[in-house]
């Protein structure tokens, strides 16, 4: 089995290599979102059927790498599990159209999104959602650092102009309204990848900078201290 999966994951490795000119040609291309242009694009997500989403799963082996139920197996790997729908239908938009191209780890969902349809895409989104967000990661931070970074969380910082996260991803990490993603429980590796890449603008996918603004204004312990915070986080039963 281990073996089995170092060989579709060479063989993605490999082949992401060959689209990866693709992708940066398509990212040239790829246009930024307007807030009209999402909003008609989510309002036109096809019925996701969660059952078949499961399948695609499996088939397309997005298992390999996310787990059966979208609780990744290495911490290198985001989970999916719990997330919102519209989230991850955007996030597959975004990297078939290569405006998600925030280096190596993305050129691999270059590839892989490359050949789904949008019903694949609102499926696979189907199941992720239908399942638990992932369990918590015991808190691990000092007590007053752990006060500091909830404040942030739920008052912002006003002096550097930063909303509350919790205004939009939900006071417990739950997820917001419509793309807004769910944070409670994400590995904290691929939290502090993902934030550092907004802060340094190789992930640009967030329509008008709605994430990057917030990102560019935070320290990088500040950032690690909000990783280990989320995964900590419990959200309340959907
Ligand atoms: C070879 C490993 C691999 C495979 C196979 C794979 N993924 Fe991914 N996926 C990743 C990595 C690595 C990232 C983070 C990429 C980045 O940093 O941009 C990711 C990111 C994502 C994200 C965004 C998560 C977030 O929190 O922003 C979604 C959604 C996703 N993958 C869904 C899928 C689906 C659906 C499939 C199957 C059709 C799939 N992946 C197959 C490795 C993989
Ligand atoms: C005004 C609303 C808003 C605020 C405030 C906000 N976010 Fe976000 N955040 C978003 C949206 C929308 C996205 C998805 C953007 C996209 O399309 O890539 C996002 C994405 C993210 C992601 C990527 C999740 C993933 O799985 O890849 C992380 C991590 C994140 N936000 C953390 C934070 C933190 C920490 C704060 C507070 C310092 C914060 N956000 C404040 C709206 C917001």
């Amino acid at each position: 089995m281990k073996k089995t999966l170092t060989l579709i994951v060479g063989g993605l490795l490999a082949a992401s290599l060959g689209v990866a000119q693709a992708a940066d040609h398509a990212a040239a291309k790829a246009e930024a979102w307007t807030p009209g242009a999402l909003q008609k694009a989510l309002a036109g997500m096809p019925k996701g059927d969660a059952t078949r989403g499961k399948t695609l799963n499996t088939q397309l082996m997005c298992a390999s790498c996310h787990g059966d139920v979208g609780l990744a197996p290495t911490h290198n790997w985001p989970h999916t599990a719990g997330q919102r729908a519209e989230y991850t239908y955007k996030m597959l938009l975004d990297y078939k159209s290569g405006l998600r191209n925030d280096g190596e780890r993305a050129r691999l969902m270059n590839t892989v999104a490359a050949i789904m349809s949008e019903q694949d895409m609102a499926d696979v989104a189907a199941y992720y959602a239908a399942q638990p967000l992932p369990a918590p990661l015991p808190q691990s931070l000092p007590a007053d650092v752990y006060a500091k970074t909830d404040a942030l969380v739920r008052q912002g910082d006003p002096t550097r102009l930063i909303t509350p996260c919790a205004a939009c991803h939900g006071l417990h990490g739950q997820g917001g309204f419509n793309e807004t993603p769910a944070l409670a429980g994400q590995n904290p590796q691929a939290f502090i990848r993902t934030m550092q890449a907004y802060k340094d603008g190789s992930r640009h996918n967030d329509t008008n900078k709605g994430m990057a603004q917030f990102a560019e204004r935070l320290t990088n312990e500040e950032i690690e201290h909000l990783a280990a915070y989320y995964a900590s986080q419990v959200a309340p039963a959907k």
